[in-house]
Order: structure tokens, then C-alpha cells, then sequence
């Protein structure tokens, strides 16, 4: 296993490039199953993730051919609708293929994912929609079995935005007779990048990015070319990256509009943040001021960059308050932080963070992706060596991160694990 070692206190400085977006790559490569025709998926991000996508459609018997970050896909002879535990386990998003093998195919089975580190997260909403759709769903052995002689489109009221159940939905409803409306839909980026492509594909959809999306069912989808959107964690991360050390970053090819509360409240810190047509520069002088966060569904600020902030707000002159109401146990990197000398008090779900001019290395472990990118973060941000150990979690989002972070003049490596 590899561990990436960073010594700290470097300014940032310079240009670093992000790539797709995992979360949109993701849905859009599962949705090649819902036709018969050539889908060239480009601006792939090189990560576990997408991998792992492309080996389950693989496995379902779909023909793939990768070169670089473009990936070409063909649904048009598949071999099973079976999605398997040893995949899922290693990839929570597998269920995206739900949707799409049982409208096209009228059958699906798929691993019920597990609990995750960060907390329960049940797929109770998708199935609830799919069984609005006429599916035939139910659980045994760990599997979810649903079936369907045709999907018919209904009315669907989901008690969440759920972000992958409404795109479960979206891509079943695409080939249901009948019309289907989406109530209390997800509205993020990603969700109208997966619209936007299947639309390419003839798909009938209206109102993506909004909480009520209409879907009109045709007979097929045909296939089609598609650059996946840039990726706004990713973004988010090195701007936060920039305003950790005080520097001065122009994070390129990304979406301004993608990322406004997270730039609202880089600039209530203190940092000057500067939106340019095709991307973003972030200056930070002094120490950031504390912030108050609270983070919530699209267009609030995103749970994937709560702990990076949270990393920033370690270092910050003052105490600042984070607020988690997405997910219930996504607080798991506040001890590894303890260990760097963060001052941090967790009560439900609320973090109290009283900043320090300065945290120490430490050897600390990562315990799900994004709590990888915020130890990373404090990392940069602290006096001496911090080792972070089970990187995994970091390679299944985010593509040559230490590559990156060089780029800008961060002392990162990466090196394999002693045994
Ligand atoms: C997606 C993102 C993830 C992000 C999250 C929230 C992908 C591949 N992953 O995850 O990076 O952190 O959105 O922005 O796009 N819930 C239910 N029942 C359901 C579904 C969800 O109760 O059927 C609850 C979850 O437990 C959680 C909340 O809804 O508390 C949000 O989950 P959801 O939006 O579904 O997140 P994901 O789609 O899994």
C-alpha cells in the first residue's frame, strides 16, 4: 500500500489543470447500457472509480476500448444484468447500472451496497422510484433483484435529493412509455451533465438542474460523443490547496458557477478570489479569518469539501463552526487531525474548529476519500512531515494528485507503504 508523504509550510504557487468530473463520469459511462451505439465518453478523470465503472460494464459484456481519457463503449450485445458484490464493494456508485440494465433489459441484479465510512447511506429512495415505474424489486442474499415487462413513466416524489437516485431514475425513465416527473430531484452539475448526454442521444428531458425534471420515454437511445464537465470538487480542492498555504493558484478549466458558495466562502476568509472565463485564481495573504459552513444539497456547499475546509479552518485566526447535514458520520478525519494539533470539538453534527497558527506533521491514515484530500491539506498547511497512509481512498477520486501539488511547488511524495 502506498503512503504519501508531504513536508509542509510551502507556498503555493502557479497553474494546475482538473480533469472530469468522477461524480458525472461515472452516471454517464453506466448510462451506455440504456442503447445499442458507439458512446465516446472524453475528459475522463484517470481514477479508481472510473475504472472500476468501465470493468463492471466490461463484466455486463459491454466492448470498451480506452485510449487515454476518452473512453469508446457499445451496449449492443450484453452477456448478464448482474452487478456483483466484489465490484459494489469496492465502488458504491456501481448501483448507478440499476436503472439502466432494468429498463432496457427488464431485469437487474445488483449487490445491495454496504454501510460506508461516512455512514448508512441506504438505496431505499432508488428502489422506491423504480417500483413507481411498475419495477418488481426486492432483497435477498445481499442482492437487489428488479424486474419489469416494460417500465411505465409515474410521478415520483423523492423525500431526498438524492443525487445517484435521481439519476437511477432519470436513465430508467428515459425508456419508460409515458411520462415520468421527477418531484424534489437532485439539482447538481452532474445531474445535467448525465441529461445533457443522454439528450445527445435522443433521450426526452426536461428541467435538469432544477428540482422537477420531466422525462418523456422514447423507444431507444442511439450512441453519441460527450466531454464529461470538469470536475468542481477537484477545484474546490486546490483552491483550498492555494488558500491553505497562503499562495496564489490559478486552477484551470473548471466552471466559476459550479463552485459559488465555495467561493463565497473562500472569500469571506479573506482570500481574493478571481473568476476568469475558463477558471479560477485564488490569493491569500495572511492567516484566513473563521467561517461558519453548513453544508447542503446543490447549490449549497458541497459535503465533498467539508473536510478540506475543515483542514483550512484548522489554520484560520479564530474559531469557526461546520455544520454536516448530509451525511451522519462524515466527521471521521477530526481525529487525525487531533493528531496534528488541531483544536476541534465535534457534538453531533457540528464541528467547532478553534484555528492554530500552525498544526504539526504527524503519521496519520485516511478513512474515505475526501477526508484523504483534507489530510492532505493540513498537511501542506503544517510545520515538519506528515505521512498519510491508506492513500487508496485518494486514487479512487482524484487523479495524480501529488503530480499536481508539485506542479504548484508542494514538497509531496508518494512512496510504497514498509511492510
Ligand atoms: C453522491 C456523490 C457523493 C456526494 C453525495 C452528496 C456520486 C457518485 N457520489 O453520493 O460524492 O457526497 O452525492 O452530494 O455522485 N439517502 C437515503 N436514501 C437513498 C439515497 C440517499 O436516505 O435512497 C440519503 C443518504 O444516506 C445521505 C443523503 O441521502 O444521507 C444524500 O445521499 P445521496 O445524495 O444519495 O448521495 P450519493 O448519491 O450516494
Amino acid at each position: 500500500m502506498d503512503q504519501v508523504i508531504i513536508s509542509g509550510k510551502q507556498r503555493l504557487e502557479g497553474k494546475v489543470t482538473i480533469g472530469g468530473a468522477k461524480n458525472a463520469a461515472l452516471p454517464i459511462l453506466a448510462s451506455t447500457l440504456l442503447g445499442g451505439g458507439d458512446c465516446v465518453v472524453a475528459n475522463l478523470p484517470q481514477v479508481r472509480d472510473v475504472v472500476t465503472m468501465v470493468k463492471l460494464l466490461h463484466l455486463l459484456g459491454v466492448s470498451e476500448k480506452t485510449e487515454g481519457s476518452c473512453v469508446t463503449l457499445n451496449a449492443a450485445h450484453i452477456n448478464g444484468t448482474e452487478a456483483p458484490y466484489d465490484l459494489v464493494k469496492t465502488m458504491r456508485a456501481s448501483v448507478l447500472v440499476l436503472g439502466p440494465l432494468l429498463a432496457r433489459f427488464g431485469e437487474a441484479t445488483v449487490s445491495l451496497p454496504g454501510g460506508c465510512a461516512i455512514g448508512t447511506r441506504p438505496v431505499n429512495l432508488h428502489l422506491k422510484g423504480l417500483i413507481t415505474l411498475g419495477a418488481d424489486v426486492f432483497v435477498e442474499h445481499g442482492y437487489i433483484r428488479a424486474k419489469a415487462s416494460g417500465l411505465k413513466g409515474g410521478r415520483i416524489e423523492l423525500d431526498f435529493p438524492t443525487v445517484t437516485g435521481t439519476e437511477n431514475l432519470l436513465m430508467a425513465a428515459c425508456l419508460a412509455t409515458g411520462t415520468t416527473v421527477l418531484h424534489n430531484a437532485a439539482k447538481e452539475p452532474e445531474i445535467v451533465d448525465l441529461a445533457d448526454f443522454l439528450i445527445l442521444r435522443g433521450a426526452k428531458i426536461f428541467g435538469a438542474g432544477t428540482d422537477t425534471i420531466t422525462i418523456e420515454g422514447v423507444k431507444e437511445l442511439h450512441g453519441a460523443e460527450y466531454a464529461v464537465t470538469p470536475d468542481r470538487v477537484e477545484a474546490g480542492t486546490y483552491l483550498m490547496a492555494g488558500a491553505v498555504t497562503q499562495g496564489d493558484v490559478f486552477v484551470e478549466q473548471c466552471i466559476p458557477g459550479h463552485l459559488s458558495a465555495v467561493l463565497n466562502k473562500l472569500q469571506e476568509s479573506g482570500a481574493t478570489v478571481v473568476e476568469e472565463k475558463y477558471g479560477i485564481r485564488l490569493t491569500a495573504q495572511n492567516r484566513l479569518k473563521p467561517v461558519e459552513i453548513k453544508t447542503l444539497v446543490y447549490p449549497g456547499f458541497p459535503t465533498d469539501l467539508q473536510a478540506q475546509m475543515m483542514a483550512l479552518m484548522s489554520v484560520a485566526d479564530g474559531t469557526s463552526v461546520i455544520s454536516e447535514t448530509i451525511f451522519e458520520g462524515r466527521f471521521l478525519h477530526v481525529p487525525e487531525l487531533h493528531r496534528m494539533g488541531a483544536a476541534i470539538e465535534v457534538d453531533g453534527h457540528h464541528a467547532v474548529i478553534q484555528g492554530k497558527p500552525s498544526l504539526t506533521g504527524a503519521p496519520v491514515m485516511a478513512s474515505d476519500l475526501r477526508a484523504s484530500a483534507g489530510l492532505i491539506l493540513a498537511g501542506l498547511a503544517a510545520e515538519g512531515k506528515t505521512t498519510v497512509s491508506r492513500v487508496y481512498h485518494l486514487d479512487r477520486g482524484y487523479e495524480r494528485l501529488e503530480e499536481k501539488l508539485q506542479g504548484l511547488g508542494a514538497n509531496i511524495q508518494r512512496i510504497s507503504e514498509p511492510s
